[in-house]
């Protein structure tokens, strides 16, 4: 471990995949940085690009050629460069990680209890201190009664609790970093906010910094210290939460901002939300220029150029060639 390295460096990643016989680009030279501790969110519309970084990562992309560029360094370890066995340590170890749908991620006829001390033992406790460490986690993720319920199947919870136990099984080997892909979105909103709580509450305890993969800015927004905006494959904006908030620097993420429910001031639901008119591009047929010219308002001539990366800060950029003037249109 290199104590100046930040947690995670992920530098001009790129992920292809093969299709109609071409190799397409799903991942396309994304640069980000966590430290310790923090939760970042990476957040665009389905389609940009966002599980595949996330598996990318893990180096779980299926089929070839999957990641073919950049690096991935877990305190200043190439995670590209390891051997499978050593990658097998890392997932799970000191990445956890979990997915969208608790209920296929959960073996249906092992009992919660069994599931748990197996993600336990894989770290080398013997049985007897998985058992007690199972009984901790799910107390750690407000399972109550966790003494009975390690006997439960589960069937017997509700899909809340299957995504506190897939959080608790993330978290059996104490990783310094946990990846959540879309944690919430399969589960209501009351539910939503509760899990949400709970992975600050576990960062808070823990330590543990997140990369929180959605595609909802309202949940970055309640949840994460600073954010990273995917359109298309590739980072369009970057910046601490306030900051996207309160000065977007690009189009892609004031539309993305407008489609969030407000629910302050005794409204309980938005008459109705803005869409942002069109669709993602597909990575088999992307623009010339900057991907998101089919869909801006804003668009000039320049824009069939790909923008440059223009900072507004020492922390937040984007690439639009009208983010200066978004800047201070505000
Ligand atoms: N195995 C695959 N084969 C072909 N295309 C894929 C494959 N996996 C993902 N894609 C494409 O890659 C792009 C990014 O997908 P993904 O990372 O799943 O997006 P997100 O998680 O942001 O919704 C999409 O256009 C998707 O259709
Ligand atoms: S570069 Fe041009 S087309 Fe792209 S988001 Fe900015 S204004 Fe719109
Ligand atoms: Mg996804």
């Amino acid at each position: 471990m290199n104590p100046q390295a930040p947690l995670l460096e992920v530098e001009d990643l790129r992920t292809e995949f093969v299709a109609g016989g071409h190799r397409v680009r799903a991942v396309d030279g994304l640069s980000f940085m966590l430290g310790a501790g923090e939760i970042l969110g990476l957040v665009g519309e389905s389609g940009c690009g966002k599980s595949m970084t996330a598996l990318s990562i893990l180096r779980l992309v299926d089929g070839s050629p999957g990641v073919c560029g950049g690096a991935v360094r877990l305190n200043g370890r190439d995670l590209l460069g390891l051997d499978e066995e050593a990658m097998r340590g890392v997932r799970g170890g000191e990445i956890g990680m979990i997915f969208q749908e608790p209920m296929t991620s959960l073996n249906p006829v092992l009992t919660i209890g069994r599931q748990l001390t197996e993600a336990i033992r894989l770290g080398g406790a013997s049985k007897a201190e998985a058992r007690e460490r199972a009984i901790e986690l799910l107390q750690l993720v407000r399972i109550s009664d966790a003494h009975r319920r390690l006997d439960d199947y589960p069937h017997h919870f509700s899909g809340g609790m299957r995504q506190r136990v897939m959080i608790a099984m993330s978290l059996a080997r104490s990783p310094r970093l946990l990846i959540a892909d879309e944690p919430t979105t399969a589960l209501d909103v009351t539910v939503q906010a509760q899990i949400l709580d709970l992975l600050l509450d576990l960062r808070d305890r823990l330590g543990m910094a997140i990369i929180l993969i959605t595609h909802d800015l309202g949940v970055v927004a309640e949840t994460c210290d600073r954010a990273v905006v995917m359109y298309a494959g590739r980072k369009i904006e970057e910046g601490t939460v306030e900051e996207v908030f309160d000065q977007p620097l690009h189009p892609y993420t004031s539309g993305l901002m407008r489609s969030v429910p407000r629910m302050g001031a005794g409204q309980v639901r938005p008459a109705r939300l803005a869409e942002i008119p069109g669709l993602v591009p597909s990575p088999a047929n992307m623009p010339q220029g900057c991907r998101f010219a089919p869909r801006c308002a804003l668009k000039v001539a320049q824009c069939e150029t790909y923008p440059q990366w223009s900072a507004a800060s020492a922390t937040h950029a984007a690439a639009c060639w009208r983010s200066g003037e978004l800047a201070h249109a505000r």
